[in-house]
């Protein structure tokens, strides 16, 4: 920005003409190079200040450092020096409660990050780590500027280390709304959720020409690093849309569900009295066989207040479901097996998947309810060389460490590993239901008895006659609804149709619980 000379040397200056001057400048910045902003229109992208309305409160934006540019020398660079320098970065609020933010402009030097874009991001990223609130960043961006060379990569390191000191202290979101290339990918995998849009976002290290250029292969942009890859191969998106429109709309439902920080409650919603709420459904959705499928995801819609939750990654590892809903008010998150995939089996992804969220709830003081009804871990060679046993560490690492309140739900089977996994007693639920369908064992009857009996089956005369003998005999007095009960391993049996009463009474029990761990710098957790 520029105060003409005249204006100065009025004594004292013109207020109205130094007000209307900034005035002028401020639009021009707003406004853009038009032509730039035409064809960011013409990619079906909108623009950065465009995709702050949409997320924002109206007129809550505070935007800090509108007239920072860049200071760079050689290349060319100081012929350009467009003020915001490429981002968009401030302050604004949601529904109500602050959020700080950052949206790249990809019209300027295609969004890429040099030092002073860099300074803006790790100043908001500074003022939300102190003042306790949401950073959402919105990228759209080349990557790290390459006129501006270290400068850039140090730019990137500064977002990292904050993106890591912000970890578990305040929620941190971010938001693919084009390229998001080199150095911008790794805040996205360093936040706790990724939104993407369908057609229009990538993320990836190195781009379709450099991954050409060093392998030969030639390659999309959508198929290196789409909305659809990372939905459903790598796990990073959390979330796709279709729309930018959609994408922030949920990134403002998210909020909504977390809080601000690590040392306050998730926003809750007034209380509906769920602890007498009979749902007779849940008797219907459920098959009592132990192998028939049924969707988990109509037992959630039955628990959770108006049927509504947030699944996440829906599209990666569905074999298990991670929600965030609210149960009388009280914002909960949900994992269950979902025996409609791959029997609900745990595998390496899986576990993956579950222990990351697991994680986040506990680090903001969510309420875990788990729902159970898994066969085990998936066997076979490729999921042991895949690692599955440093894998489920993961999940039996996040649920072992939770100190938020944790309520199990036995539905039908838990054998195994898996059962111990999925917030069992012995790992430190506080509270175990179970239905009468449910069967607590090692192993299911088949291979057990194989394995128990080998010897007796192959010396008799009619071996499908003993087996079934025997499998009746390893149901009748090992997997009863009250075995597990009796022991005190459950801590109650209940009718299906009472779970979301019983889960609601739970909730309530729970909350003021406080768990004490022994200071240590950290764990180990095996990544
Ligand atoms: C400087 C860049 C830039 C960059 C794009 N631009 N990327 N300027 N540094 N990294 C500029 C372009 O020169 C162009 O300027 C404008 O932005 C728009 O770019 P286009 O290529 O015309 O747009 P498009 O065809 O839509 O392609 C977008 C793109 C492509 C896919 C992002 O620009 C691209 O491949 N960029 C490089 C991506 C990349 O490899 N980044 C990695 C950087 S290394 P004009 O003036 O012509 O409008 C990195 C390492 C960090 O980030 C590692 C940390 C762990």
């Amino acid at each position: 920005m520029s105060i003409s000379p005249e204006v100065l040397q009025e004594a004292p200056p013109a207020m109205d003409r130094l007000r209307e001057e900034l005035a002028g400048a401020r639009e021009d910045i707003a406004r853009g190079h038009p032509q730039a902003v035409e064809r960011q229109h013409s990619l079906g992208k909108r623009t950065a200040r465009e995709r702050l309305d949409l997320l924002l409160d109206e007129g809550s934006f505070l935007e800090i450092e509108m007239f920072r540019r860049h200071r760079a020398q050689g290349l060319g660079m100081e012929r350009q020096r467009p003020h915001t320098d490429g981002v968009v970065a401030g302050s604004g609020t949601i529904d109500g409660r602050r959020v700080f933010v950052y949206a790249q402009d990809f019209t300027v030097f295609g969004g890429s990050l040099g030092e002073a874009h860099a300074q803006k991001i790790h100043k908001v990223m500074d003022l939300a780590l102190s003042s306790g609130s949401p950073f959402i960043g919105l990228n759209d961006s080349g990557g790290a500027r390459i006129q501006e060379g270290v400068l850039s990569l140090n730019g990137y390191g500064g977002i990292f280390q904050r993106n890591v000191q912000a970890s578990g202290v305040i929620p941190q979101i971010a938001v693919v709304l084009g390229p998001c290339a080199g150095g911008a990918a790794y805040s996205t995998a360093l936040a706790d959720f990724t939104f993407m849009v369908r057609d229009t976002a990538q993320l990836y290290l190195t781009g379709p020409d450099v991954v050409e250029a060093v392998t030969g292969e030639r390659i999309t942009h959508a198929e290196l690093g789409g909305a659809q890859v990372h939905a459903t191969r790598s796990g990073l998106a959390t979330f796709v849309h279709d729309d930018e429109e959609s994408c922030l709309a949920a990134v403002r439902d998210l909020v909504a569900m977390l809080p601000g920080n690590n040392l306050s409650r998730p926003p809750a919603l007034p209380a509906r009295g769920a602890a007498g709420d009979a749902r007779p459904r849940l008797a219907e959705i459920v098959p009592v066989e132990p192998n028939k499928p049924y969707d988990m995801r109509l037992v959630l819609a039955e628990l959770v207040d108006d049927g509504d939750f947030l699944e996440l990654h829906q599209s990666w590892a569905p074999n298990v479901i991670c929600a965030l809903a609210r149960i009388d008010g009280q914002v909960v998150g949900v994992v269950g097996n979902q025996p409609t995939v791959l029997a609900g089996v745990l595998d390496v992804s899986a576990a993956e998947k579950a222990a990351r969220f697991v994680r986040f709830c506990d680090a903001f003081s969510i309420p875990l309810v788990t729902l159970v009804d898994v066969p085990g871990f998936l066997p076979g060679k490729e999921q042991e060389h895949a690692g599955v046993i440093r894998h489920g560490a993961k999940l039996l690492y996040a649920y072992c460490e939770a100190t938020v309140p944790r309520i199990q739900v036995i539905l039908r089977k838990a054998y195994g590993g898996a059962y111990i996994v999925m917030d069992s007693r012995s790992i430190g639920t506080d509270l175990s239901l179970a239905w009468p369908t449910n069967e607590i064992a090692v192993m299911g009857a088949e291979g057990a008895v194989n394995i128990i009996h080998r010897k007796e089956l192959a010396a008799a005369a009619d071996p499908a006659a003993r087996r079934a003998e025997l499998l009746e005999q390893y149901t009748r007095e090992l997997v009863h609804p009250a075995y597990t009960a009796e022991r005190g391993l459950v801590d109650a049996v209940i009718d299906p149709v009472e779970t979301r009463s019983a889960v609601a009474r739970g909730l309530a029990m729970l909350r003021d619980k406080r768990k004490h761990v022994a200071p240590r710098k950290h764990g180990n957790l095996p990544l």
